[in-house]
């Protein structure tokens, strides 16, 4: 019976179409930004969920019948439910109070049920809350199957084979690759990937302040996908020759610049991602590196934080005047 799940899913797999890869102008770099925001359902995580639902589905592990429950803050929780509706499989996301109005409002709408935790954890995030609220669901419900996206090897995978072949087919040298890491999976499939054909390439991994992956004090995040309250375990397979840490009150500012300079209207990730590229070359006058980041996702879902002006500088009080880029002047 499920045969005809297989093959709608190898089909629609093979019917994605890749990325596009902007050059934006820059000083003193040649900057490449892979739109990862133009995927199926508008992030990054498209790559790792079909992926992993491809898999679990030519592995039976998924079939008609399976409902899916999956921890997420956002973006995987998205490009799952719009799969699994374009699938016909029921999904459940565990969510928590930091996920922004129009995600919840979304998956509200096209998901089987929406289960929404509201305990902080021990670290002062909700992660560890979302995930005991999955093992409940898991033991409850019945033919239930966990992506596990924070573990799954597929959604590494999926980098490898997906957003890293695009990027290997397009340019014949990069010479940095700069990701920001939530569960590792793009740091772990685009690393490997992009080594294997520019052996001189440098990966440096982009966390923010507040996040435990690269060993830092936990402390409160209020921007989503970028950063976590636990160490991923998919980490491992990256490889990374560098690490840089941002402050909120940067990703911000990252975020600003990107739609001010490049007029790409990003999320907090991505911000992040492009405030650390500023600051690794912030004093460079070398011959000029090709760098290439992604932009994992829009700014649309961050219009009442990021791109909010009260809401950062009551945010970030002391932080506010660097934080916010002034508008062009009104007509
Ligand atoms: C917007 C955004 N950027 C970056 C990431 C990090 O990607 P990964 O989980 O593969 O490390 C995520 C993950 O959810 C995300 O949603």
């Amino acid at each position: 019976m499920s045969s005809g799940l297989k093959q709608r899913v190898r089909s629609l797999s093979a019917s994605m179409p890749p990325t596009p890869l902007m050059p934006l102008h820059d000083e003193r770099l040649d900057l490449f930004a892979k739109l990862e925001f133009s995927n199926f359902s508008g992030s990054a995580k498209d790559r790792s969920a079909l992926w992993i639902l491809r898999q679990a589905i030519l592995r039976d592990q998924v079939t008609e019948n399976s409902v899916l429950v999956e921890s997420s803050s956002g973006n995987f929780a998205i490009a799952l439910a719009s799969f699994c509706a374009s699938l016909g499989l029921r999904f459940v996301p565990v969510i928590d109070p930091n996920v922004n109005r129009p995600t919840e409002n979304f998956l509200r709408t096209i998901s089987t049920r929406v289960d929404k935790v509201h305990d902080l954890d021990d670290t002062g995030g909700y992660l560890k809350s979302r995930l005991r609220r999955v093992q409940q669901l898991r033991a409850e419900l019945a033919d239930c199957y966990w992506p596990n996206q924070y573990a799954n090897v597929d959604g590494a995978d999926a980098h490898y084979r997906l957003t890293g072949a695009e990027l290997c087919d397009t340019l014949d040298r990069v010479d940095y690759l700069f990701v920001g890491v939530g569960t590792g999976g793009t740091i772990a499939g685009l690393s490997r990937r992009l080594k294997e054909a520019y052996p001189y390439l440098r990966v440096i991994a982009v966390d923010v302040a507040g996040s435990v992956i690269f060993g830092g004090a936990p402390g409160r995040r209020r921007i989503p996908g970028i950063g976590s309250s636990i160490v991923p375990p998919l980490l491992e397979r990256a490889l990374i020759d560098d690490v840089m840490v941002v402050s909120e009150a940067e990703s911000i500012a990252g975020c600003n610049l990107l739609w001010r300079r490049h007029g790409i209207f990003a999320g907090g990730s991505s911000g992040s991602v492009y405030a650390a590229i500023r600051r690794h070359f912030a004093d460079y006058r070398g011959p000029r590196p090709r760098v290439v980041f992604l932009c994992a996702d829009r700014g649309n879902a961050y219009a009442d934080t990021v791109y909010n002006p009260q809401w950062v500088a009551e945010t970030y009080p002391e932080r506010a005047d660097n934080v916010l880029i002034s508008s062009p002047a009104p007509v």
